[in-house]
């Protein structure tokens, strides 16, 4: 009997555990990596009136990219180099050359979690996989014919579907665990 219940801690503790990792690798929402970008002081330049695009035209010009290259370097190749060449005088000639350089010009290392949380969200906005488990509906969405609104989801609406999966998970797990402390208290 004891031994059941060590197991079934045991596995509870497994659950757990994926679980926070789950939340840990997946993607950062927009409003994390728009206030990362800020923070690091990207908007001295990309803002409205600035040399460099806004946040919200690079954040509405990936999302009209998604799923149309195979890399994200073929994509900084076909639509960044040239900008960034005539523009800055450097070129960049891969995605993690962009953001280097674009951590250099904000005074700040490439691996600063605030440049890795800005580079990991609009990577999964080309890839078209910003949501982790929602790999067909970005899919679709792109496939579907020029309409009006071009964009379906909005972020307030994905990071609502990510908190109930997050919410439902915990909500299990507390189940669970009650489960196990009742079968305890009877052994
Ligand atoms: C010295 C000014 C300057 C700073 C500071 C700067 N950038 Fe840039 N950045 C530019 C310019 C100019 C371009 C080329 C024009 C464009 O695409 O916006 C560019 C291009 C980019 C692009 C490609 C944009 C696109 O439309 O595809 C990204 C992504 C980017 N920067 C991210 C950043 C991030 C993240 C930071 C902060 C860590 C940053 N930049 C800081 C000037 C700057």
């Amino acid at each position: 009997m004891r031994l059941l219940v060590l197991m079934g801690v045991s596995l509870l503790g497994v659950i757990l555990a994926s679980t926070a990792s789950l939340v840990v690798l997946s993607q950062p929402s927009e409003a994390e990596a728009k206030s990362a970008f800020e923070r690091l002081g990207c908007i001295t330049c990309h803002r409205s009136g600035g040399i460099g695009n806004s946040w919200d035209e690079i954040v509405s010009r990936y999302r009209a990219s998604a799923g149309k290259y195979d890399s994200l370097d073929e994509f900084v190749m076909a639509e960044v180099y040239q900008e960034v060449k005539s523009m800055l005088g450097v070129e960049v000639r891969s995605w993690s050359e962009l953001f280097k350089t674009m951590a250099q010009y904000s005074g700040k290392r490439p691996d600063d979690p605030d440049v890795k949380t800005v580079q990991s969200f609009l990577a999964s906005l080309l890839l078209g996989a910003q949501e982790p488990g929602a790999t067909t509906p970005p899919t679709t969405l792109t496939t579907l014919p020029q309409v009006a609104t071009p964009q379906v989801t909005t972020p307030a609406e994905e990071r609502g579907v990510s908190f109930l999966v997050v919410a439902l998970a915990a909500l299990v797990i507390v189940a669970a665990i009650v489960l196990a402390a009742f079968w305890l208290a009877r052994g």
